[in-house]
């Protein structure tokens, strides 16, 4: 039987790999409310997690919805899902976008080329298509205007593991740089 020390490093491990290469886990879908107060979920990608701080980060356009939407309220959900491990791993969090210039340009500068071009458009993501190109006006060099980067502070993790019978899951709680674990009924 693990222990709670081992299935939180296994999470946090987990997020961290998602990162430094392709896993299951790279893609997740982040739940926020809509400003109507309804639900909206969509897929994204984990860019990078700070296990000390207990942070996930995302990339969006500046315009999107969902930009809006934190504005209105900070609250997230993340859902991951493993198929090959059979783990599910839910994150809550608290997210806003990043506004230090120099944070900000150290994670623009480590995307790739064609992640970069995804934000060369001026266009307005989720506004009606008109005659105009989808790729302008806009250019790369003014692309990185356009990036907003989401922080995510974690609050609260949630382990499903269902390889095994019986299934495993736990539940965390952060309070500063400490995770409280508890094993709860699947
Ligand atoms: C595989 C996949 C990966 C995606 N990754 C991202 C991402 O990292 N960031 C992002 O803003 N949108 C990403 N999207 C697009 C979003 O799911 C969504 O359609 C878009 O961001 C608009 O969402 P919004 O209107 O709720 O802001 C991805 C979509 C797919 C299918």
């Amino acid at each position: 039987m693990s222990t709670s020390a081992e299935t939180l490093e296994l999470a946090l491990g987990s997020l961290v790999a998602a990162t430094e290469g392709r896993t299951p886990f790279t893609l997740g879908f982040m739940g926020t409310t809509g400003t109507d107060g309804g639900p909206r979920v969509r897929a994204v990608i984990i860019r990078a997690v700070d296990r000390t701080a207990g942070q996930v980060m995302v990339a969006t356009n500046v315009l999107s919805r969902k930009v809006a939407e934190l504005g209105h309220q900070p609250l997230v959900a993340l859902t991951l899902y493993d198929d090959d491990r059979g783990v599910q791993l839910r994150i809550l969090g608290n997210a806003e976008v990043v506004t230090d210039e120099s944070e900000r340009r150290r994670a623009w500068e480590r995307f790739s080329p064609s992640s970069r071009h995804l934000y060369a458009s001026a266009l307005v993501p989720g506004s009606p298509r008109t005659d105009q190109p989808l790729d302008g006006p806009g250019n790369d060099a003014t692309a990185m205007e356009r990036f907003a980067w989401i922080r995510i502070d974690m609050t609260d993790l949630d382990w499903l593991d269902l390889s095994g019978d019986p299934h495993i899951r736990w539940q965390f709680t952060r309070d500063g740089s400490n995770w409280r674990g508890q094993e709860i009924i699947p």
